[in-house]
């Protein structure tokens, strides 16, 4: 065994990749559920970035790819309706912000929501991706999805974060379209 599931940096494969990123989702839901003041806050900010470049892969490599095979439409229909429902919690908890009595509890619904999303993605989609494509091309996403991650801005403008009652319109939108471009790059799209 050359990586373990959680090694984001060195995992050479997309399906491998995605799956390690499940992994640090769900750690960082539990580091900002169980800690307080700063802490949580940047815990916080790095699952919301990781969220954004996440979902932006899948997206772009792993829905399209399903759509392809008989019945995929169906799978991919319902797993885009529960990203959107997490993108819409998700805006919602960064218009409260950390601080807000209502957060824990909103958190935690979202935790629920995307585990659950990522465990069917995991049972009903990764697998068609090696069925797919060759193993250089998944070496090339996962090569394109962590240049991506490297590059994403780490922090929010703070001028859009005071403006914006919509992270999906800020920080969010700049992150996914930096990975978009990275992954048409790996797809030789021009
Ligand atoms: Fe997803
Ligand atoms: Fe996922």
């Amino acid at each position: 065994m050359q990586t373990t599931p959680t090694d984001t940096q060195t995992t050479q494969d997309v399906v491998d990749l995605l799956r390690a990123q499940h992994a640090r989702i769900r750690d960082l839901f539990d580091e900002a559920l169980h800690s307080d003041g700063q802490d949580r806050e940047n815990s916080f900010k790095e699952l919301v970035r990781l969220l954004a470049i996440h979902e932006t892969a899948e997206e772009e490599i792993v829905h399209p790819t399903v759509r392809k095979i008989p019945g995929g439409d169906g799978i991919v229909e319902d797993r885009l309706t529960e990203e959107r429902q997490a993108k819409e919690r998700l805006s919602e908890l960064e218009d409260m912000g950390t601080g807000d009595p209502r957060f824990l509890k909103a958190l935690d619904a979202l935790r629920l929501d995307v585990l659950t999303h990522a465990r069917a993605e995991e049972r009903y989609e990764f697998d068609r991706l090696r069925e797919q494509f060759s193993p250089q091309q998944l070496k090339g996403f996962a090569a394109a999805v962590r240049a991506a991650e490297k590059t994403a801005p780490t922090h929010p403008h703070p001028g859009v974060e005071s403006a914006s009652k919509n992270m999906l319109a800020g920080p969010f939108a700049a992150v996914t379209d930096r990975v978009r471009d990275m992954i048409h790059k790996a797809r030789g799209d021009s």
